[in-house]
């Protein structure tokens, strides 16, 4: 059974799920790359636990337990005990390759070693790894502590044990899981990036306004949040990658991100995470 766990990377996805792990009893190991941003990652989780407790999603006697059971690290040195280490690091192949090698090498041949990728394939990040058995993608949606899916990814050799126990685990977080094939950006992203491409792309050819692009999604369809404010909260980096996957995998460049979310990203718009996107925040 997984009890500790092993968070590599402090960002939304990171926080989101160290967060989620430990108010479901795990003990939590979060790496960052300096203890700054481990810091910050930590201090990030306290005031989201605060304003959910303040929206009445979240018991406030419980968050000193939670925040206790996180410890923060910018050593992987410290994770040897863990039964899963989860990276949710930038979204760029060699860089998860080179993390899953060299973890491969420092854990116990019984950790569980799985990605939260949103676009790339397990089969591909997973390629030079000693134990391909113990390999899974285990993928969550954003903000994590609310969404209420994971999405659970095999790779060539990975073991029934593997997906059984990632299966009790995400369970025991309260989630639900599908098992979906390794394919970029798996169901969720595959049919909800296209969709706000599609959305930036009628804001970029005067459709209409960017709030009643939104306006028209949440009343007209109704999606809890329109494209254009979803984008934002993924991150418009995050979109313009997935998409980019997803042309050149498929040889179809008609499937990349249309010219205003590329100008976005170039000019560091990336959304809420830096305060401006297709709004302000
Ligand atoms: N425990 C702890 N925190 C909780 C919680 C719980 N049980 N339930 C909610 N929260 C937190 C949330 O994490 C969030 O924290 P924050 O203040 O730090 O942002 C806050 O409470 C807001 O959640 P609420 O449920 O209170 O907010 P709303 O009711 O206003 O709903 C929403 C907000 C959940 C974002 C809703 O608008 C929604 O479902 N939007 C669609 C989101 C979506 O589609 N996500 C998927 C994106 S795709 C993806 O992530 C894949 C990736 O690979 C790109």
């Amino acid at each position: 059974m997984i009890r500790k766990v092993l968070v590599i990377g402090g960002g939304t996805m990171g926080r989101g799920i160290a967060q989620t792990a430990a108010a479901a009893e795990c003990e939590v190991l979060l790496c960052e790359i300096n203890s700054a941003l481990a810091g910050k990652a930590v201090s990030t989780i306290a005031t989201s636990l605060q304003r959910a407790a303040e929206k009445g999603k979240f018991d406030a006697a419980r968050i000193p337990a939670v925040l206790a059971r996180i410890r923060v690290t910018d050593r992987l040195a410290e994770g040897t005990e863990s039964d899963l280490a989860i990276e949710a690091i930038i979204e760029n192949l060699p860089a998860k390759q080179a993390l899953f090698k060299d973890l491969a090498q420092r854990l116990s041949p019984q950790t569980l070693l799985a990605s939260n990728t949103s676009s790339l394939r397990i089969a591909d990040i997973f390629s030079d790894v000693q134990g391909p058995g113990r390999v899974l993608g285990i993928h969550f949606f954003n903000p994590v502590p609310a969404m209420p899916l994971v999405e659970l990814v095999r790779g060539p050799a990975t073991s029934d044990a593997t997906l059984a126990d990632g299966r009790e685990w995400v369970e025991r977080l309260g989630k639900t899981a599908v098992l979906v094939a390794d394919t970029p950006g798996f169901i969720v992203n595959r049919l909800l990036i296209p969709y706000l491409n599609e959305a930036a792309l009628a804001l970029q050819e005067g459709i209409a306004s960017a709030e009643d692009i939104d306006t028209a999604m949440r009343l007209g369809a109704g999606h809890p949040m329109g494209p254009l404010a979803l984008a934002d909260l993924i991150g418009l980096d995050v979109v313009v990658e997935i998409l980019e996957t997803r042309a050149r995998v498929s040889g179809n460049p008609h499937l990349g991100p249309c010219r205003l979310l590329k100008e976005k990203v170039a000019r560091g718009e990336l959304g809420r995470k830096t305060g401006h996107g297709f709004y302000k925040s």
